[in-house]
């Protein structure tokens, strides 16, 4: 791994693309500071040009020479950071970033990543890496070096297998906002493994869901300055298509289960596809396995996917924000 980690470093160095195991999802990587690498990332994904990038920092000091950390993200990258948080904090603008990351905004979404890899890509190459999770746009996200291999191969310059993710969805993202009255809270962009109240907790403000932010019109044709571009789109969507919340299963589907299906499923045959997210019901296990259950299903040529109920707290917040974007149509 020594003399991989060591190649990828000089390809970043380059302006090449590296695809990078993190603790929530493989990510594409490129110098954040190199604006013809950021480009590829944009074309190899092909992502919308509006939909601006995550940047990967070793912690809080690097953090530091790119953006601004108030009082309470210096309070969540000592308590997150390395882990699956990423905060939405203004952009220093002699920070050299190039404007592609940020799609021409103010701001910048940081995370600083825990995988040993990443922190080690980090530190050897002193840069700031940006990447997004390292599958075509608007499909599944990556948990596997395969599934990159799968979605892009020949179009990177290198894909670094870390071994299966340990958290298996994308980071929270949070940003501190200024309400009508003054009062401060934090946004929750994306909600992640890094839960609501370990945020609270630790923030010391309240947490505000996207859905309950300006009404319920902070994203969508209806707001007027979105404020996260990606939240717009349909997302983490496989081909087959899924519904929710099934308390039966008709002849023609398979089963995304969770907890334990016998006797609880009506319809269940002997040749229904199932994949179940965790028989033991354990929300961390499901977060791990829905990528690699929803890539299982299009293998299988399943085109219609019955999803078992999953609990709407903790990690199951993040897990059902993921199911219902992926059956969005
Ligand atoms: O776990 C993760 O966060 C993975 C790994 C690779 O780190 N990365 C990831 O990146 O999920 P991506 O590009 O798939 O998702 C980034 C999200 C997008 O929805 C984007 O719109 C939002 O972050 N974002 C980026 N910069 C932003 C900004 N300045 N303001 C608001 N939202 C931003
Ligand atoms: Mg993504």
């Amino acid at each position: 791994m020594k003399d991989e980690i060591t190649k990828a470093v000089m390809i970043l160095q380059g302006g090449g693309l590296v695809a990078v195991p993190t603790e929530t999802v493989y990510g594409l990587g490129a110098n954040a500071r190199d604006e013809a690498a950021v480009a590829r990332i944009y074309q190899v994904k092909g992502r919308p040009s509006y939909n601006p990038l995550i940047v990967h920092v070793a912690g809080e000091e690097a953090a530091l020479e790119i953006a601004e950390l108030g009082p309470v993200e210096r309070a969540l990258a000592a308590a997150f950071w390395p882990g699956p948080l990423t905060m939405v904090v203004p952009l220093k603008t002699d920070a050299g970033i190039s404007p592609l990351v940020t799609a021409g905004l103010s701001t910048i979404a940081l995370r600083a990543p825990r995988h040993e890899i990443m922190q080690a890509l980090l530190e050897k190459s002193g840069l700031a890496i940006a990447a997004p999770s390292a599958n075509r746009s608007g499909g599944v996200s990556p948990t596997t070096a395969t599934h990159v291999h799968d979605d892009l191969d020949g179009q990177v310059d290198m894909i670094l297998d870390g071994g299966p993710t340990q958290a298996g969805l994308e980071s929270t993202i949070v940003k501190v906002t200024e309400g009508d009255h003054g009062e401060r809270f934090l946004l929750l962009l994306r909600p992640g493994t890094v839960t609501i109240r370990e945020l609270e907790e630790v923030a010391g403000i309240e947490v505000v869901r996207l859905e309950d932010y300006r009404g319920g019109n902070a994203v969508g044709d209806e707001a007027e300055t979105p404020v996260s571009p990606g939240l717009l789109l349909k997302h983490y969507a496989p081909q087959a298509a899924l519904r929710l919340d099934a308390r039966d299963v008709k002849p023609d589907e398979g089963v995304l289960g969770f907890g334990k299906l016998d006797g609880n499923l009506p319809g269940i045959e002997g040749e229904t596809p199932i994949y179940n997210l965790s028989e033991a019901g354990d929300l961390e296990e499901a977060a791990r396995r829905l990528y690699g259950g929803l890539r299982w299903m299009d293998k299988q040529g399943v085109a219609k996917v019955a999803v078992c109920p999953i609990p709407k707290t903790g990690i199951g917040v993040a897990l059902n924000d993921r199911l219902q974007r992926a059956a969005a149509k």
